[in-house]
């Protein structure tokens, strides 16, 4: 969601700039745009198509200062117009990612000051703001920190200036935002991935921070003003690690990089003899023996991770586990409980409705936090007092997909560990879930070998429109995952639903045009499943059903059964969720669409 790019340096940095638009091009973007200073001048050039489109228009554009921004539309429609930077008379240029909620009065005094406006966007007000101050006689660097203080909401923000051929600055609070640096040369990024090419040096910036960068430094001011110093850090991202190499597509690549994702993750724990606390931080132990409940907050598909944890916590480690949609939490009048162990769930580590979750919750007096997070200096992560960072790697298609089996693995040994506490785990019960999960990366591997029959399978929904999932007990949030797989990127309408929840009302859908699509685990609850499964048939629906080994459910007219290798007990979800990953998939190829970056959505959503 919007992508902010930066470079002072010695040289001309549109290629830098470019490059890095294109690598922050999966987080989702409906306009792009640059600016650049050169000797004395500001050059913008905006697109509302692709990143390429944006390089052929700037093919004469150089300079050594610019910024560039890959907008995801809030405040006005995608247009050229709206697109960023925005200017203020033609010497100060602006990006921002976020929203400004005071825009609109903002914008009714800066237009009485004489400013005229030419875009519908929150960001057009910062550009006049500053220039306001800076046109007062204030430097770029406190005519902005004054600008600043007088918004209300969210932002990551760049600003260059014509007149100040050697300055470029840079603040965040609310949107993350990075500095890389360079020899001679530095530059912002809103991730890593933007930066690859030209450094691995990062520092990252705590909320608050206004930054000037110049071609021999940098200063840093912390949110009161001061002067302070934040560590340089060398990024662990390899470039390979962002590359597509022999697959198609992004969501592919991810969805075959789970076995070592997996492992990745369980790393540390699979090594061992023993689950300890320890691998949630310091303080788990104490923290863990102080709860009697937990509570997950997250959105999306890391929702559906929590609702998975959510059947293990309580059968397992006999906790009540709520889980709530981080966006609804935030606003619900909900009752505090100072026990409870708030879990945030997040990829990105940046989804606003989760971070404001986290914070509402503390607010309510809730001093328990733990996230899990793909992402080490995200800000969920320091939000949390306790943390399990998935080691899935960057997930650059918009789908989810190895963020979510590694955040349900990392649930299962948070699972494990309380279970472990609370006097419910025997020896031979430890040593045999580890064993599980040591044997669950090549379990995925085995899964990943249907990919062909889904394929083919995946034809079949080529005409279709709406699509049924069911899914019982753990793997009813499996069964919401794979419709949400599904609709995202191919299109199609889908929805979940607990199987037993057919006759309810979802029956009355079923014809030979809804195609129905269940998961079937070797589990207590088939017999039941079955059931459910020939209501369907019964009224001429088309079964598509995911069946563990020895099920017994047998292809026959109008049921199509793909045959998973194994039952994994509890881990069964994780197994699950692969055939539904590469379904929706090859569904989307079917149906042409742009599985990376699918309609209206973005990777991190970092705006309301
Ligand atoms: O980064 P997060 O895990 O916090 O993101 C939450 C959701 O936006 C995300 O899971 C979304 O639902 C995915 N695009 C689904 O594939």
């Amino acid at each position: 969601m919007c992508g902010i790019v930066g470079a002072i340096a010695q040289r001309n940095v549109v290629p830098i700039l470019l490059e890095g638009l294109q690598r922050l091009e999966y987080r989702g973007y409906d306009s792009a745009g640059l600016a650049v200073v050169k000797e004395g001048q500001l050059q913008c050039v905006r697109s509302t198509g692709r990143v390429a489109d944006l390089r052929e228009r700037s093919a004469a554009t150089e300079g050594p200062l610019g910024i560039a921004h890959t907008r995801w539309a809030t405040h006005g429609v995608p247009s050229e117009r709206n697109a960023h930077p925005h200017l203020s008379n033609d010497r100060i240029a602006v990006v921002h990612n976020g929203i400004i909620e005071n825009y609109e009065e903002l914008r009714a005094s800066l237009t009485v000051a004489g400013y005229v406006f030419t875009s519908d966007t929150d960001t057009e007000v910062i550009a006049h703001l500053i220039h306001s101050h800076y046109a007062q006689g204030l430097s770029l660097l406190a005519a902005t920190q004054v600008s600043l203080s007088e918004l209300v909401g969210a932002y990551a923000i760049g600003v260059v200036a014509c007149d100040e051929p050697d300055r470029l600055i840079c603040a965040r609070r609310g949107s993350p935002l990075l500095l890389g640096v360079g020899i001679g040369e530095y530059f912002i990024a809103s991730d890593v991935s933007a930066l690859l090419p030209v450094t691995r040096q990062v520092v990252y910036l705590e909320e608050g921070d206004v930054v000037e960068l110049k071609r021999d430094g940098y200063r840093i001011f912390d949110a009161g003003g001061a002067q302070i110093e934040r560590p340089v850090q060398t990024s662990e991202l390899s470039n390979e690690s962002v590359e597509l190499g022999a697959y198609r597509h992004y969501m592919q690549k991810e969805i075959h990089e789970q076995p070592q994702a997996l492992a990745n993750t369980l790393e540390s724990v699979c090594n061992s003899q023993s689950l300890v606390p320890g691998i949630f931080g310091a303080e788990a132990a104490a923290t863990f023996a102080d709860i009697d409940s937990i509570l997950i907050l997250a959105c999306g598909t890391s929702n559906h991770a929590g609702q998975v944890a959510r059947y293990w916590l309580e059968e397992l480690a006999g906790i009540p586990c709520r889980v709530e949609v981080a966006s609804e939490y935030r606003y619900r009048v909900s009752v505090p409980n100072p026990k409870a162990l708030v879990v945030v769930i997040s990829q990105s580590g940046e989804t606003a409705d989760t971070q404001a979750a986290l914070n509402h919750a503390k607010a309510q007096g809730h001093v328990h936090t733990l996230a899990i997070c793909n992402v080490p200096e995200s800000a969920l992560v320091r939000l949390s007092k306790l943390r399990l960072l998935t080691r899935a790697g960057p997930e650059i298609g918009v789908a989810s997909t190895k963020a979510f089996t590694t955040q349900l693995a990392a649930l299962f040994l948070l699972t494990l560990v309380l279970a472990k506490q609370r006097g419910r785990l025997t020896e031979q019960q430890e040593s045999q879930y580890l064993h599980e999960l040591r044997h669950l990366p090549s379990a995925v591997q085995k899964v990943l070998d249907l990919e062909p029959q889904i394929a083919k399978l995946a034809e079949r929904f080529a005409d279709k429109h709406n699509a049924l999932f069911l899914g019982r007990g753990m793997h009813f949030p499996i069964a919401l995952e794979g419709a949400l797989k599904l609709k995202e990127i191919s299109y199609i309408h889908a929805e979940a639903y607990p199987a037993g929840e057919l006759k309810h009302g979802p029956l009355a859908l079923v014809d030979k045009d809804m195609p129905v699509i269940s998961v079937a685990p070797n589990d207590a609850l088939l017999e039941k499943l079955k059931s459910n499964l020939q209501e369907v048939r019964a009224r001429g629906g088309e079964l598509y059903v995911f069946a563990d080994a020895d099920t017994h459910i047998r292809e026959a007219d109008g049921i199509h059964v793909m045959q998973m290798p194994e039952h994994a007990g509890y881990l069964s979800p994780i197994l699950h969720t692969i055939p539904l990953q590469l379904l929706a998939y090859y569904v989307a190829l079917q149906k042409g669409t742009d599985v990376d970056k699918p309609r209206n959505l973005a990777k991190s959503v970092t705006v309301e």
